[in-house]
């Protein structure tokens, strides 16, 4: 099947099976244009929680399909590609992660959206980067943190909060690959750009931006700031909503230089969901997001506790 083919295999089966799709802002354009929802990782848990359809498919990665099952266990939770994880939950495993905490038991545990069940299970408060500051904020001063699993988000919380949270030392290999030479180097050359950047990116970069902000931070801040050119320091998906809500500014993307030998700034796991992938996962019912009710109902209370959190400081409805 051709592209068109796919687009229209994909509504019909969506209809016929009472299915939504939620998609990431980094997924792949086609993927975004038949989304019925696109968003950041908090918009889309919120989404997730409210979803009434019998079938949801997660365009995004595991971690997020997850949350959607974790917030909504009576509904089936597809992700067109298992093998679509993410550096940052990779790098906090379980069984350290609870030895870590152990070491520190008068420290609550807030823990960045992106870890696995597990870890958020083990936690106390998730976070998302659209919300983490004023969740941070929000806990009295007193109070010992650690923070899981992104040392970049950690710090720079830190460093706008005052606090002192212990942090895991975690990264997203995309973000943090990014340099702040490659970012002077493009300002050089467009002097007048703002440099806009996600804070998953290392400290280093986060110095030389303009704005620091979550996905959907970034596409406000670009839509009512009043410039016209901007540097983007976080994954490429991003460009499609950026472009299609602003056509008449310009973007330039800083790349990821690492050990992948990627020259882009693209995440191989988000790309790994295709079109043809997302056909059959809903033709199949499957790959299928299963996990014990013991984890989910362990896993729920702190990402729960967020959302509403989130709702009564006002950063969601
Ligand atoms: P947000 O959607 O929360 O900005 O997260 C970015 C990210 O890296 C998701 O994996
Ligand atoms: Fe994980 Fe980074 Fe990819 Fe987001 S961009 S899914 S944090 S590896």
């Amino acid at each position: 099947m051709d592209k068109r083919e796919l687009k229209e295999a994909i509504t019909a089966l969506k209809k016929e099976k009472n299915a939504v799709i939620l998609g990431h802002y980094y997924q792949r354009e086609e993927i975004q244009d038949i989304s019925d929802y696109i968003g950041d990782s908090l918009a889309l848990s919120r989404e997730a929680q409210r979803c009434e359809n019998d079938i949801i498919v997660f365009c995004g990665v595991h971690f997020m399909a997850e949350t959607a099952k974790i917030l909504n266990p009576s509904r089936k939770v597809l992700l067109p590609d298992m093998e679509a994880g993410c550096s940052l939950a990779d790098s906090c495993p379980t069984e350290k992660f609870r030895a870590f905490k152990e070491a520190h038991p008068d420290h609550i545990v807030v823990s960045y959206i992106n870890c696995t069940a597990e870890i958020k299970a083990l936690s106390d408060l998730i976070c998302t980067s659209g919300n983490a500051e004023k969740l941070i904020h929000a806990i009295p001063e007193e109070q010992k943190i650690i923070f899981a699993p992104d040392k970049n988000l950690g710090g720079y919380i830190n460093s706008v909060t005052g606090r002192n949270m212990l942090l895991w030392d975690g990264v997203c290999m995309v973000h943090d690959a990014m340099r702040a030479e490659q970012v002077m180097q493009l300002k050089a050359a467009h002097p007048d750009a703002r440099v806009i950047a996600h804070p998953e990116c290392n400290a280093a970069l986060l110095q030389v931006a303009d704005f620091i902000g979550s996905t959907k931070a970034m596409l406000n801040y670009i839509h009512s700031c009043g410039y016209g050119k901007f540097i983007v320091a976080t994954e490429t998906g991003i460009l499609c909503e950026m472009k299609k809500n602003n056509p008449d500014k310009e973007f330039f993307t800083v790349s990821a230089t690492d050990s992948r030998n990627c020259n882009c700034a693209d995440c191989s796991y988000m790309k790994l969901n295709t079109l043809e992938k997302l056909y059959r996962c809903l033709k199949d019912e499957s790959p299928e997001i299963v996990m014990s009710e013991d984890l989910m109902n362990q896993a729920r209370k702190p990402i729960e506790k967020m959302l509403q959190m989130s709702k009564s400081l006002g950063i969601i409805k």
